[in-house]
C-alpha cells in the first residue's frame, strides 16, 4: 500500500538549472499538494505530459527525495522517519538505472541479492524464477558491455527484482523496449499484481494504460486533475478513450502548468 498525503515537492534551482529551464524564479514546484493511494493487487498509473511532476512523486515515494510539504507512507512506513524499512520493501525501477559493464547478469544477481542479505538458497531460487520468466538464460554469462540496450535493460529490471519486493514502483516501464521485450515486462507487473503485490507505474502511452491499470491518477503542472478507474475517468470526462481524457484535460488544465513558481 502506498498512501501520499498533500505531498508537495519544490526543488531550489541552482545556476545551471535556471538557465535550462529559461526562468529567473530561484525554486520549482514540481509537486503541489498530491493525494493519492496505490492498493496491493492493483496496478496504479501516473500519467501526464512531460515534467508534469511523475518521476518526482515517485522518487519521492521511492525515499530518493524527501516531501518539501505532506507525507507518504509506504506499507505503514513513512518515507522519511521510517526510510529504510521502506526501502526494505520496494523495488524502484527506472531506465535510468545502470548496471556495472564488467559483470555477468549472473554475478550481478547474486551480488545484488547478497546486498539485500537474502541466504544463497533464496537467491537460486528467485534467480531460477526470474531468469525464466525473463528469457535471460541465454546470456545470463555474459557481461553486460556485451548486451544489447533491451537485454541491459532486462537485467537491471530483474536485479533490481531479487527481493522480490511488496511495492513495484516503475517510472516508464516500456520505455526503450521492443514490443516483445515490454510485453515480457507487462505481463510481469499482471503477475506481481495477482499475487497481491502494490504496483505504481508512469506511463505517456495511454493505451498501455489503459490495457494494464486498475486506477490511473492524471498529472498537470504538478496538480492531480483526475483520480478513478479507466471507466469512471471516461464517465467524468465524457470520452470514449484515455487518450481523449487526457487531451481533453491537458486543454482545460493547462494554463496551471504556468501558473507555477
Ligand atoms: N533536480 C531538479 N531540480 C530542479 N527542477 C527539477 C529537478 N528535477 C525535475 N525538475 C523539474 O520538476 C518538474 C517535474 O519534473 P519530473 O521529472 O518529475 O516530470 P515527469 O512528469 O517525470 O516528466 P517526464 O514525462 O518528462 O519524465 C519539471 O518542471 C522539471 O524541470
Ligand atoms: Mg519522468
Amino acid at each position: 500500500m502506498i498512501e501520499i498525503n498533500g505531498l508537495t515537492k519544490i526543488y531550489k534551482l541552482s545556476a545551471k538549472k535556471k538557465k535550462e529551464l529559461k526562468t529567473n524564479k530561484d525554486v520549482k514546484t514540481a509537486v503541489s499538494d498530491l493525494s493519492l493511494t496505490a492498493k496491493p493487487g492493483e496496478i496504479t498509473g501516473l500519467l501526464g505530459p512531460n515534467g508534469a511532476g511523475k518521476t518526482t512523486t515517485m522518487r519521492c515515494v521511492a525515499t530518493l527525495l524527501s516531501p518539501t510539504k505532506g507525507d507518504i507512507k509506504v506499507c505503514g512506513y513513512d518515507t522519511v522517519k521510517d526510510a529504510q524499512k521502506v526501502r526494505d520493501s520496494i523495488c524502484f525501477l527506472t531506465n535510468e538505472i545502470k548496471l556495472d559493464e564488467h559483470f555477468t547478469v549472473d554475478y550481478l544477481f547474486t551480488f545484488f541479492g547478497r546486498l539485500k542479505n537474502l541466504d544463497e538458497k533464496t537467491i537460486e531460487a528467485r534467480k531460477k524464477e526470474l531468469f525464466d520468466t525473463f528469457n535471460m538464460n541465454d546470456f545470463k554469462d555474459k557481461k553486460i558491455e556485451e548486451l544489447s540496450t533491451g537485454m541491459k535493460q532486462k537485467a537491471s529490471i530483474v536485479v533490481n527484482l531479487v527481493n522480490d519486493p511488496e511495492v513495484v514502483i516503475f517510472d516508464e516501464p516500456t520505455s526503450g523496449l521492443d514490443i516483445v521485450t515490454a510485453r515480457v515486462v507487462l505481463d510481469y507487473l499482471k503477475k506481481l499484481r495477482a499475487e497481491g503485490k502494490t504496483v505504481i507505474i508512469s506511463t505517456h502511452i495511454m493505451p498501455e494504460a489503459e490495457k494494464l491499470c486498475d486506477k490511473v491518477a492524471m498529472i498537470i503542472g504538478g496538480r492531480k486533475v483526475i483520480e478513478g478507474t479507466i471507466p469512471e475517468v471516461l464517465e467524468k470526462t465524457q470520452t470514449g478513450d484515455l487518450e481523449d481524457a487526457f487531451f481533453k484535460l491537458f486543454m482545460e488544465n493547462k494554463e496551471s502548468e504556468k501558473e507555477e513558481e
